[in-house]
């Protein structure tokens, strides 16, 4: 058994974890195991590396991933699938294992079906974004990384007071990782992409959180309205200078966590064993807190961060 690793999109903690695990297993067994070199457009060129586990249990801890990735969409040209075959058959690949979040599930794994070609889909984004499961790799490790940031932004607030705090995440248009952050950070209000809000409202609430708890702490989501005006706007609205925190994407590329640790290893189990039984299709998922093998992703068009939370971390209803 020969399996091909393909990243594409965005990367996520937890990617070079998989790898570990599956080509471990691999070596175990018999099997051998590659990496497109770049996504892709690096599949189509026939960029194809080998992989041993030796080379990989030294990243398990490091985000990115150590086959590169894409974001360039060639598998809508009209040569790639006679192309992708040619690669996979000159290089003995049995199967495609692919990384990637809601733009790269949703599409590529039953493209690939439809050309006859076996795959299985890993979620990975620290988006938190692909519905079907409720949890992707990277997204608890992205968590993580806010929270030794914001805990470090707490400690100077308490020693100097009078603060206010604007922590803008990673999560494009999609609010889950601001709104998990907030809440795992105690923050006063949290601004998300999905829903709209009056700027009197976060005026007060900057104004009451200082006089009650000596600073504000305010958790946005880089794709919300006002993520890039707020820093001037809130000092016109409220007389104190805001202290801008921009995550940016070292979020994206911090380390793994111990919950996404675990996650790639049950994901790379999951994908090695269906693989062996002779799956050609389906998506490792996670539902009530376990691993599964479900053949496609039941895709609904968006995806909403829990209202309910949005509205009680806020204090006020979802516009
Ligand atoms: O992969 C998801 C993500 O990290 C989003 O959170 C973010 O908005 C986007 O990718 C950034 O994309 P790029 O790396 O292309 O700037």
């Amino acid at each position: 058994m020969r399996t091909l690793f393909v990243v594409s999109g965005g990367d996520a903690p937890g990617i070079n974890n998989v790898l570990a695990h599956y080509v471990r297993a691999a070596a175990q067994n018999g099997d051998t195991v590659v990496g497109a070199d770049g996504g892709f457009p690096g599949l189509l060129n026939g960029q194809i590396v080998t992989l041993q586990a030796e080379q990989l249990i030294p990243w398990m801890g490091r985000g990115g991933s150590i086959i590169a990735s894409s974001r360039d969409p060639v598998l809508n040209q009209s040569y790639a699938d006679e192309q992708i075959k040619a690669v996979l058959k000159a290089n003995n690949v049995d199967h495609i294992i692919l990384f990637g979040g809601n733009g790269t599930l949703r599409y590529i794994p039953p493209l690939l079906k439809s050309w006859g070609i076996a795959c299985i889909g890993i979620p990975t984004t620290i988006d938190n974004d692909v519905p079907g499961t409720d949890l992707t790799l990277g997204f608890d490790s992205a968590c993580n990384f806010a929270y030794h940031a914001i805990d470090g932004v707490m400690a100077t607030a308490h020693a100097l007071r009078g603060r206010i705090f604007l922590v803008e995440t990673l999560g494009g248009s999609c609010g889950n990782l601001a709104l998990a952050v907030a809440q795992g950070s105690g923050a006063h209000a949290v601004i998300l992409p999905e829903y709209e809000y009056e700027d009197t409202w976060l005026a007060e609430r900057i104004i009451s959180a200082l006089k009650s708890n000596s600073y504000a702490l305010v958790v946005t989501c880089e794709g919300s309205r006002g993520a890039r005006t707020l820093a001037d706007d809130i000092p016109k609205w409220t007389g104190t200078r805001v202290r801008d925190v921009r995550l940016g994407h070292a979020q994206r590329g911090g380390m793994v966590s111990h919950r996404d640790r675990v996650l790639a290893a049950d994901m790379a189990h999951m994908a090695f064993t269906a693989l062996k039984d002779g799956v050609t299709t389906g998506v490792t998922v996670v539902e009530n807190g376990r691993v599964h093998l479900q053949e496609s992703l039941a895709f609904e068009t968006t995806i909403s961060p829990d209202r309910m939370l949005y509205e009680t971390l806020n204090g006020v209803q979802a516009g």
